[in-house]
């Protein structure tokens, strides 16, 4: 087809600003329905982002849309300065109007783009503008502290903040030096953080990240507001879900840092959306994938999900395209997917449709944390049982800041040492003393956990703050312990994000620890384990044990905490397990996937 380009159209903003927009669009007058995408990233690659996370321009132009990529205030074409979210809802909702204007737009549109192109949709969704009917964020967060900044037990994502805010530091020198301004000697120190991640994560403290906050000062304030409070409310538009009236498409993937807002994104909006289309028209879609690219065949070091696991099998241009059709075109004769939620079920390896998340038929089942008190390592005497464990014992371990338990695959946004994101088997760390495992027998039939992921566990420690990390694993047959999901809670922050309470030393706690969202059949053959431990770094920041602010706390600052698990009838420690039993159709036994 032929179609017109538009480049660096400038789009004027309330305060005079004019951002730097391409305009794709069928050839003839229109008008067209346009689907909108807002970038730090450089539109001018919008038509090749050649990333099949993301729809494919040209189809979407050859579908009859105009597409329009804008570079987002202080970016690549755009003046003024780049400080994240600080004005993607007003500058959103000036083009959405501007858009609407424009004699080639039928007065629809449609926003589209991943991670941070997605929250640019959530901040002009809930500041609301007539022209926008629906969003599309792929592999994003409405609520920028649950992910990807910190985490919802209180823990900073340390990898996420410090590898992005590098990137980005990056991007505005080079603006900088491109106008005679900055040092160019900045540009080395960044790229030897992002070449050895041991310079850019272990320096302490945290906060002392000169050079980053110099060229992206938010990452300081970042660093700065450990709590959820105004800094983060402010931009959560997730926390005014009953003001957002349009229906988002919400793509995902079970190892990207952003999988736990994604899936809240979909459940917050489907209940408390503020319009029926907003709930209703709420769509999921989950595949075996991590952040950042090179894993898009569903293909891992340690796990391969096959080629339906790849983000290409799963057409996720024509996801966006039926989604658009339905709410920006307005058509009903060719209806969106029936079914709202779709997820690629790992183990079983297949896609399946459901009529919601949670899925309805969930039966939360608990598994107990038993054994003699010996549970350190894969190779200690921690069982995890259905039947209850028969007599108290407690595990303890020493949590040493200066020695944390290396991060292993999961939901880290790019490669660490030794590491990379995703399904990575955990044998490693299961050597640690440090690190407690508990063990099911060998299954016998498969089980499936597909849900949200709960650790409840009774804790004490030696210092007035730590960290409790637990990851659910996949045991294999021939030993490989596979991660299937993970989180941490940070004791201060256990019964607010707000309003943080020190641990009595010594004095045991209930703690509830999310591990996030999966959805993995255990086979037969197989075994779950649980791994109990104070850290997962860089993944999560070091907790410095000192009850003090963490990010400005030294190397000298750094306490040796004696942690302990409680378990047995008195403290019934225990993995909640979101069990899904269905017809054997569903879950074939061993040999008929493969391993
Ligand atoms: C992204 O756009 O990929 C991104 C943004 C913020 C944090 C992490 C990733």
């Amino acid at each position: 087809m032929t179609f017109v380009v538009e480049v660096d159209v400038p789009v004027p903003m309330r305060d005079g600003t004019a951002l730097a927009t391409n305009v794709w669009r069928p050839e003839g007058p229109g008008p067209f329905p346009v689907l909108l995408v807002r970038t730090p990233y450089g539109k001018d690659d919008a038509g090749t982002f050649g990333n099949p996370k993301l729809p494919d321009v040209f189809a979407l132009v050859e579908a009859g849309y105009a597409v329009v990529a804008q570079d987002v205030r202080g970016t690549s074409r755009s003046p003024g300065t780049f400080v994240p979210n600080a004005h993607e809802g007003s500058d959103g909702v000036d083009t959405l109007e501007w858009l609407a204007a424009q004699s080639w737009c039928d007065g629809a549109v449609g926003m589209w783009g991943g991670s941070y192109m997605g929250f640019t949709q959530w901040q002009a969704a809930v500041r609301g503008a007539p022209a926008l009917r629906a969003i599309a964020p792929v592999m994003s967060s409405a609520d920028l502290y649950g992910a990807p900044w910190y985490s919802p037990g209180g823990a900073l994502s340390q990898d996420a903040v410090l590898t992005w805010g590098t990137l980005s530091a990056l991007r505005n020198l080079r603006r900088d030096l491109a106008d005679g301004r900055g040092d160019p000697s900045d540009a080395g120190v960044l790229l030897e953080g992002l070449a050895d991640p041991r310079l850019l994560h272990d320096p302490l403290p945290v906060a002392e990240r000169d050079v980053m906050t110099r060229h992206l000062p938010w990452v300081g304030e970042v660093l700065g507001h450990p709590e959820r409070d105004a800094f983060w409310q402010r931009v959560a538009a997730i926390d005014h879900c009953d003001g957002i009236t349009v229906p988002a498409l919400n793509v995902g993937g079970w190892y990207d840092v952003f999988i736990g807002e994604t899936v809240r994104s979909y459940t917050r909006m489907r209940r408390h959306g503020g319009s029926a289309e907003a709930r209703d028209g709420q769509r999921l879609l989950i595949g075996p994938w991590c952040h950042a690219d090179g894993t898009d065949l569903g293909t891992f070091p340690d796990r391969s999900f096959g080629l339906e696991g790849s983000i290409k099998a799963a057409d996720v241009t024509a996801a966006h395209l039926r989604f658009f059709d339905r709410w920006v075109r307005g058509r009903t004769d060719t209806p969106d997917d029936p079914h709202p939620v779709r997820i690629f079920v790992m183990g079983v390896d297949q896609w399946r449709d459901e009529a919601d998340w949670p899925l309805p038929d969930t039966r939360y089942t608990d598994f107990f944390l038993a054994g003699g008190g010996r549970a350190n390592t894969a190779t200690g005497d921690g069982v995890l049982t259905r039947d209850g464990a028969p007599v108290d014992a407690v595990d303890t371990f020493l949590y040493d800041p200066r020695r944390p338990v290396p991060t292993v695959g999961g939901t880290v946004l790019a490669a660490v040492p030794g590491a990379y994101p995703g399904p990575a088997d955990q044998a490693a760390v299961e050597k640690r003393e440090d690190v407690l495992c508990f063990t099911t027998a060998v299954l016998e039939r498969p089980v499936e956990v597909t849900g949200h992921v709960t650790l409840v566990l009774h804790v004490s420690s030696s210092a007035p703050d730590t960290d409790f990390t637990g990851k659910l694993v996949d045991v294999h047959p021939d030993g490989k312990a596979i991660l299937v999901c993970e989180g941490v809670q940070r004791a201060r922050y256990r019964r607010s994000l707000t309003e943080p309470e020190p641990l009595e030393p010594g004095t045991v706690y209930e703690l509830a620890i999310g591990l996030s969202v999966t959805s993995n059949v255990f086979l037969p053959g197989h075994r779950i384990r649980l791994e109990v431990s104070s850290s997962n770094f860089p993944r999560y920041d070091r907790n410095t044990n000192t009850g003090g602010t963490i990010a400005t706390d030294g190397e000298d600052d750094l306490v040796v905490a004696v942690n302990r698990v409680h378990h047995g009838p008195a403290r019934p420690s225990r993995l909640v397990l979101p069990l899904i039993e269905r017809p054997a159709a569903v879950h074939p036994t061993k040999g008929e996937v493969r391993a």
